[in-house]
């Protein structure tokens, strides 16, 4: 891999995920003089628009989703940008944008467009001298929708492309506070021995989100929770929770580590397994409609998931994950729970003992919180009366002044910089379809179909007996 991109190609600049986040975090980034100065920014899509149609486009998008402060120097940013028509099924137009591109040398290409056109768009890249040495292609998902399609994908890549100039994007990876659950691990002595199934009861992964279908009707029918969201953030949560400390933080280092989790995870059974989809309900202090009024006809699409998940090596031996998603659930939450084993032994009798509780909190709270048990102050008669109490670190308290940043704005700039281990490998990507596909083989074979849940709530019933019948509750 060379060194920094000096001109960035944007395939769907046109696109929603470009207005709403790749447009504001590089003008981000730009405004805090972050990428290189001479940092060229060509925007392509199907729609004929000039260069000052593009930029007026760019800056509509910027007033609506960067905050104000974050837009130093927009006029700067948008003298940055320019724009090249392009059907990508035409080869013939690759020419005009290799000369608007300039040499195909520190390149970066993002392609956010639908996963069909990768292979047009990896073709007459090649054929316009746009895959040299120096250019490097970033993907954003879905990458395929099983470990079949996803392979094609990657082979289409590949022929012009080598791994180590492919950046897949898993944006959750570009979350601070996921960054930061390496931190915490690898740069504190003290959880490290405790890290294990001596110590660890069970680990939960809730993503809970309050939307529903929003504009995404058909990608999403086909999709469903597992493949929208199991088989790409969650496991990758999962990977960075179990993963054995990596030798450097460097790219390989890193996913080499990740890949061997995702390849132990142990297939999941019929009985650890519940979906849903939800039907109308409040939520979030509105009435809203039921997934299939949405749809406009009936659907066997799930839009929750929880189940039950084993890391089959030595670490984690007979400690389950348990792992929740799902659209029009109470509230929106993402957050990691480590549940830590009671003491062997108490000496306080009488004393109401609970385990201590690690609680990651990913969003909207950035936070952690360490749940410890404490001496209630007092003269206690009876013996010693204690209670568990909360050791929290509020990340925004702690480190006050920094603002909140899109998780586009760390990925871009890797990208731009050539630095890959926020990115999902190969054999990652893989791994984890291998796993989803599985899945979806019982669903199939045991007729699994989605339970009902109303809006608002946190899912079908099913799913809390899931966790119930281990003697865990989900937290909530
Ligand atoms: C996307 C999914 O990958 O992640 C969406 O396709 C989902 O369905 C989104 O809403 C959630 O991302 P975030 O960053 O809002 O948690």
């Amino acid at each position: 891999m060379t060194g920094k991109a000096h001109t960035l190609l944007l395939f769907g600049a046109t696109g929603d995920l470009s207005r709403r986040m790749l447009l504001p975090s590089l003008c981000a980034l730009h405004a805090e003089k972050l990428v290189p100065e001479d940092l060229r920014i060509v925007g392509t899509a199907r729609s004929e628009m000039t260069d000052a149609e593009f930029r007026n486009f760019a800056r509509d998008a910027l007033e609506k989703f960067l905050p104000a402060e974050r837009r130093g120097g927009m006029a700067d940013f948008l003298n940055r940008l320019s724009y090249q028509q392009l059907d990508v099924t035409d080869p013939k137009g690759f020419a005009q944008l290799a000369e608007k591109a300039g040499p195909g040398d520190d390149l970066a290409i993002f392609l956010s467009t639908a996963p069909s056109l990768f292979k047009p768009t990896i073709e007459g890249l090649a054929s316009a001298g746009l895959a040299g040495e120096g250019a490097r292609i970033s993907l954003e998902k879905p990458l395929g929708s099983d470990l079949a399609s996803s392979a094609a994908i990657n082979d289409a890549v590949a022929i012009a492309f080598p791994e180590d100039r492919i950046f897949r994007i898993d944006h959750y990876l570009g979350k601070e506070t996921v960054q930061n659950l390496l931190a915490l691990r690898f740069a504190n002595i003290m959880f490290e021995p405790l890290w294990r199934s001596q110590y660890i009861d069970h680990v939960q992964i809730t993503v809970a989100e309050t939307v529903g279908l929003e504009s995404r009707v058909d990608f999403y029918d086909d999709a469903g929770a597992l493949r929208d969201m199991v088989q790409n953030h969650m496991l990758q949560l999962v990977a960075m929770v179990a993963m054995e400390p990596p030798g450097s933080f460097s790219a390989n280092a890193v996913r080499d580590e990740k890949v061997k989790v995702l390849r132990a995870l142990r297939p999941v059974s019929a009985e650890e397994i519940v979906t849903g989809q939800y039907r109308g309900g409040a939520s979030t202090g509105k009435i809203v409609p039921g997934y299939d009024e949405e749809l406009g006809r009936d659907s066997d699409t799930e839009t929750f998931v929880a189940l039950k998940a084993h890391v089959d090596n030595w670490r984690w031996r007979g400690v389950p994950f348990y792992l929740r998603t799902g659209k029009r659930l109470q509230k929106r939450v993402t957050e990691i729970i480590v549940q830590f084993r009671s003491v062997p032994h108490s000496i306080f009798p009488g004393a109401r003992m609970k385990a201590n509780r690690l609680v990651i909190g990913i969003q909207p709270e950035e936070n952690i919180s360490l749940s410890l048990m404490a001496k209630v102050p007092g003269i206690d008669q009876q013996g010693m009366v204690l209670r568990s109490v909360p050791l929290d670190i509020a990340m925004p308290d702690a480190f006050s002044g920094k603002f909140k940043r899109i998780a586009y704005e760390r990925l871009l700039l890797d990208l731009i910089e050539g630095d890959q281990t926020l990115f999902v490998r190969r054999d990652e990507v893989e791994a984890q379809w291998q796993w989803i596909d599985a899945i979806r083989e019982t669903f199939s074979k045991d007729a699994i179909t989605p339970k009902t849940y109303a809006a608002g709530s946190w899912g079908p019933s099913a799913a809390i007996a899931l966790a119930e019948r281990d003697g865990v509750s989900w937290h909530e």
